[in-house]
């Protein structure tokens, strides 16, 4: 179906406050023909050790494509979404727009409504506000069949034991830290993440800025402590954390993914819309989700990979089917939203968004 480019762009570009992971937005949108959107991807930008075989950007998509979503249908538009098949093209996907769907219903309409309030929250959590059985249930009927959600209601010591032995060695490889230090900023920009919201104390801002400049200054400091001090933190977010949830997956295709993605984004909006925080925590299970796959993590230090091997093992213990478990969360209660000073910004529409008629 032929619609008006300015139409779609105004879609599109209401949707660009995707997360994405480090906030690379690795998307550009073509609008194409008046009639669909082809979306790339940009590999360089989203290149890091947490994101490979790009599960972590297919998810990403999803976000994407579940807020425009939202929005198309808000004005009576329905998505046709359908996946490129050459790997070596870099399109991954085309939308196509179709018009009489369903208004939205109460729930969409809830989550709709609240897209601006999204956002991720490093910070400490309130323990006091309960994730109670029924908030949990209303999560699950925000989910599509080819994903599951669980909850770790409390957090047992064991499991957060085992995060913070993968986040002490993962520290070590700098090669992990510096692909997310390059994202770091020193004031809110339109890419990467302003410091203020990763939860580091001030005084270890100047060093954040030295291992951006100074690659070798990380080998250096990491072995002086630098990675204990990350630890500390993590432990101190997980100590204030009232459930953790796990993302799983019937089976591995980047269609389950984009689900994933879709099912994160309403879930998450729900979670921030009913005073609970939301911070993905990708390095427990996605690098052992994909070695589950039988992929090889080649250049990964060694220690590191015996122990996400163990990984599904010690989830199996709180959680069945833990060989499905992706990606996880953590949430809690907050008293307030982050400040403005400390949120993400985006590219701007004119930057990421073209038109071919
Ligand atoms: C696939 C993916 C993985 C992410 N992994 C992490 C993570 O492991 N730890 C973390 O603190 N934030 C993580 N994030 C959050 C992003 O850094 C965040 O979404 C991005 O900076 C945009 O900020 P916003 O969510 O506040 O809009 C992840 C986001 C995505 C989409």
């Amino acid at each position: 179906m032929k619609i008006n480019s300015q139409v779609i762009k105004q879609l599109v570009g209401k949707s660009l406050f995707y997360p994405s992971g480090d906030n690379a937005q690795p998307f550009r949108f073509s609008i194409q023909n008046q009639e669909r959107v082809v979306v790339s991807y940009l590999e360089e930008k989203a290149r890091h050790p947490l994101n490979e075989q790009c599960i972590a950007s297919w998810m990403a998509l999803g976000h994407f494509i579940e807020i425009l979503s939202l929005h198309a249908q808000s004005v009576g538009l329905d998505l046709e979404i359908k996946i490129k098949e050459q790997k070596q093209d870099s399109a991954w996907v085309e939308i196509f727009f179709k018009e009489g769907v369903q208004p939205l219903n109460k729930q969409r309409k809830f989550i709709h409504e609240h897209l601006d309030l999204r956002t991720t929250d490093r910070r400490p959590y309130l323990k006091k506000s309960q994730l109670s059985q029924v908030d949990i249930e209303e999560l699950k009927k925000l989910i599509e069949v080819s994903v599951e959600l669980e909850f770790l209601n409390p957090v047992v010591q064991d499991w957060v034991v085992h995060l913070l032995k993968v986040e002490e060695l993962a520290w070590k490889w700098s090669e992990l830290a510096l692909s997310t230090f390059k994202w770091v900023t020193l004031k809110p920009m339109k890419e990467g993440m302003p410091w203020k919201n990763l939860n580091v104390p001030f005084w270890m801002v100047p060093s954040l800025f030295a291992f951006k400049k100074f690659p070798a200054f990380y080998r250096l400091s990491s072995a002086f402590g630098a990675t204990k001090i990350n630890k500390q933190i993590l432990a101190h977010q997980l100590s204030h954390t009232l459930a953790l949830g796990f993302w799983k997956i019937k089976s591995p295709q980047p269609q389950n993914y984009i689900a994933l993605g879709r099912s994160n984004l309403r879930v998450w909006t729900w979670l921030n819309a009913h005073g609970f925080g939301y911070q993905p925590m990708t390095l427990g299970v996605l690098p052992s989700y994909i070695l589950g796959q039988g992929y090889i993590l080649e250049s990964w230090p060694s220690p590191l990979v015996t122990l996400l091997k163990e990984t599904k093992k010690l989830l199996g213990r709180w959680i069945e089917n833990p060989q499905q478990v992706i990606w996880s969360f953590r949430t809690g209660g907050i008293d307030h939203p982050l400040p403005q000073n400390q949120r993400t910004l985006r590219l701007f529409e004119d930057e990421v968004i073209e038109i071919l008629d």
